[in-house]
């Protein structure tokens, strides 16, 4: 569920003029006493208002199981304190020390092959370990004893990025908490059985504790355990950041309390959109991945970030000024890509800009990932960028509390859909489900169209367009909630969508079988194509990775375009019907970003979608829109001409008051 407009809103706690905040993770302890003071002097000429502080420090805060050290602790939090300086104070326990994996080695993750992992890196703890959850609580408890009343802190950063290392643990402790969790949703073994099709293989199950997660198995796991598996190991994070923030609230109610999520990439682990309304605000954390959609998978993280926060200001936890470390290659950005980054954060709803981390660190496995303090020191390109940055956010001021405003078209992100359709033991395993998502974002900026990408969970009935890439596990509820939409709006859903209900089970009588009336037409056989293979279309454009067989069952449905060649020659590769004042559009093939691109224009037209931009930005440059403020994204490393607006720089952003 997305977080509705009627919950309260939360921020910072902290008192003056609304403003964009701007910060990073700072990490005091991996340096001598005699550098904070110059941090907090340097922060202040960057111009950052607030940092996460104590992120990876249970070690230093908590040496051994009855001994406690806050002094360090309390002189940096005074230190920021006295520099003006916000802290989101972390609760510490992302990374358990030594001392207690040592004490207590049950608290240890284990793998789908029964092997531990072991410490050594971060994050190695069991989401299912009562044992780890005792301990952290108790280092919660103590934190937010001594310093829920500080008026240093502006909020409760709850453990980091939960599930990144540890989401999938198969121990015995998951194991049971995985029973109890099954026992809640299904009541009856039998129940159970229903759902997970047991009678398949011979997996019957006569008792409870014969249950256990899809470890290793000898071929295929059941597809309903691993579905079922994946929604429970999401759950027991949440589980556990409600832990911890049940206690913050009851001991520091005053502060509010956020978790970085990572809504970035292929990272699907944790359904975000169930998460939101558990944090008083949303934030996340987000790292540019390489390719020639880079910079628009950042735009659609953005924009998703905000849509599961429910169209309110966010908080970007993280990005980096430059270069990562944990990319098989990792590139320094290019000039005016930092603030390009920053700003495009900004324009889908982003008020506060961070990053991953304050001061490049000397020694660790970080030591190659940027810093806003790279190791060349203050005197740098990179911390001159950083400064301009402060400067630029700071006379942002009067975006602070702006809401984003709502596009024409949805595009439908679902993580149920996101799980089942890459899964094992498919008509292909090349299916990527987000890279279609994104190629149909790409093809809309590419004609200068603003989306929104909304989980399907949410409110998504006022948007003239909804398209619905691959959203293949679709429960009656919401296949009746988009017939309905389709008589009054327009819907587009493409292959391997409406295929199976809640269960991963067939939705029977040919495919798609949630979709097959509205769309008017009917599959009996998917016709997924081999590597390199590819099946022309008479549109000119070029399909790779399926086909589909396609029967047209109502002689109402327009072909838009039929395929060419390949075993489908001839018949419909993209169609439409028009239901009442809307219509359901169905297109059988990956097309690409180009290839969709090119069929948009005949589906915006129906649906009465035009750009908000003058023909010679299409495509070249991104609209954004919060409150009166629009943003000029260049999606190029060209300058655009903006008329009367003036140049946009390559990689710029120009923000314009309406
Ligand atoms: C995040 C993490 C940070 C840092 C960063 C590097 O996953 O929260 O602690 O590791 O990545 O990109």
């Amino acid at each position: 569920m997305t977080t509705d407009n009627t919950t309260p809103r939360r921020w910072l706690r902290r008192a003056g003029a609304p403003r964009l905040e701007f910060g990073a993770d700072y990490n005091p302890e991996q340096w001598p006493r005699e550098v904070w003071a110059e941090d907090v002097r340097a922060m202040q000429e960057a111009g950052v208002t607030v940092v996460s502080l104590a992120i990876f420090s249970w070690a230093r805060i908590q040496p051994r199981p009855e001994v406690y050290d806050f002094a360090w602790l309390d002189e940096v939090i005074d230190l920021l304190h006295a520099g003006g300086i916000g802290v989101d104070l972390a609760t510490a326990t992302a990374s358990p020390p030594p001392w207690l994996t040592a004490r207590h080695p049950e608290i240890l993750p284990v793998d789908k092959f029964g092997n531990t992992v072991w410490p050594g890196g971060r994050q190695h703890w069991r989401p299912t370990s009562p044992v780890f959850r005792a301990h952290a609580l108790r280092l919660v408890r103590a934190l937010a004893t001594r310093y829920g009343k500080h008026p240093a802190v502006v909020a409760w950063h709850v453990s980091n990025e939960l599930g990144c290392h540890n989401v999938y643990d198969y121990s015995d402790d998951a194991a049971t908490a995985f029973r109890t969790w099954l026992r809640d949703r299904y009541v009856t073994l039998d129940g159970l059985n229903e759902a997970w099709g047991t009678d398949f293989w011979s997996q019957r199950y006569s008792d409870w504790d014969q249950i256990i997660p899809p470890r290793q198995a000898a071929t295929h796991p059941n597809p309903t355990q691993n579905l079922d598996f994946k929604r429970f190991s999401s759950d027991a994070l949440k589980d556990h950041l409600r832990a911890e923030r049940d206690l913050l609230r009851e001991l520091s109610p005053d502060v509010p309390v956020t978790t970085n999520f990572m809504v970035m990439g292929q990272m699907n682990t944790m359904n975000y959109p169930d998460w939101a309304a558990e944090v008083d605000f949303v934030s996340n954390d987000h790292y540019v991945l390489p390719g020639p959609q880079a910079r628009d998978e950042l735009s659609f993280s953005a924009n998703l970030t905000g849509n599961i926060a429910g169209g309110r200001p966010w908080f970007l936890m993280e990005h980096s000024t430059s270069a990562v470390n944990w990319q098989p290659i990792n590139v320094a950005k290019k000039p005016g890509e930092l603030h390009r980054d920053s700003l495009t954060h900004v324009a889908h709803g982003a008020d506060a800009v961070c990053f991953f981390q304050w001061r490049q660190s000397r020694a660790g496995a970080e030591k190659y990932h940027s810093a806003m303090v790279p190791h060349a020191g203050e005197d740098s390109a990179l911390f001159r960028s950083v400064v301009s940055l402060g400067r630029r956010l700071r006379d942002l001021a009067d975006l602070a509390g702006s809401d984003r405003v709502p596009a024409e078209v949805a595009i439908l992100v679902d993580w149920e859909s996101w799980w089942v359709s890459e899964n094992d033991s498919h008509p292909t395993d090349r299916l990527r489900y987000r890279q279609e998502a994104l190629d149909w974002y790409t093809a809309l900026l590419d004609h200068g169209i603003r989306a929104d990408v909304v989980p399907a969970g949410a409110a998504w009935e006022s948007y003239r367009m909804v398209i619905a890439p691959i959203l293949h596990v679709v429960p009656a509820g919401l296949a009746g909630r988009l017939r309905d939409y389709a008589a009054t709006g327009h819907l587009v859903t493409t292959y391997f969508s409406g295929i199976v209900d809640q269960n991963d089970q067939i939705w029977l009588g040919g495919y798609p079988g949630a979709f097959r009336d509205v769309l008017g037409i009917r599959i009996e056989e998917f016709a997924p194509l081999l590597d390199g293979e590819t099946a022309e279309l008479d549109n000119g454009t070029t399909g790779t990775l399926w086909t589909d067989r396609i029967e047209v069952t109502d002689p109402e449905v327009e072909i838009i375009a039929r395929y060419k060649t390949g075993e489908q020659a001839e018949r419909p590769a993209i169609t439409r019907r028009a239901v009442g004042a809307g219509s359901a559009a169905y297109v059988s093939t990956r097309l690409g970003a180009d290839g969709v691109a090119a069929v948009l224009p005949g589906l915006l037209d129906a649906a009465g979608v035009t750009s908000e931009l003058p023909p010679a930005l299409r495509g070249r440059v991104e609209l954004a829109r919060r409150g009166d403020h629009r943003f000029l994204i260049n999606r190029t490393s060209e300058p655009v001409d903006l008329g009367a607006d003036g140049i946009l720089e390559p990689r710029g952003v120009v923000i314009l008051r309406s």
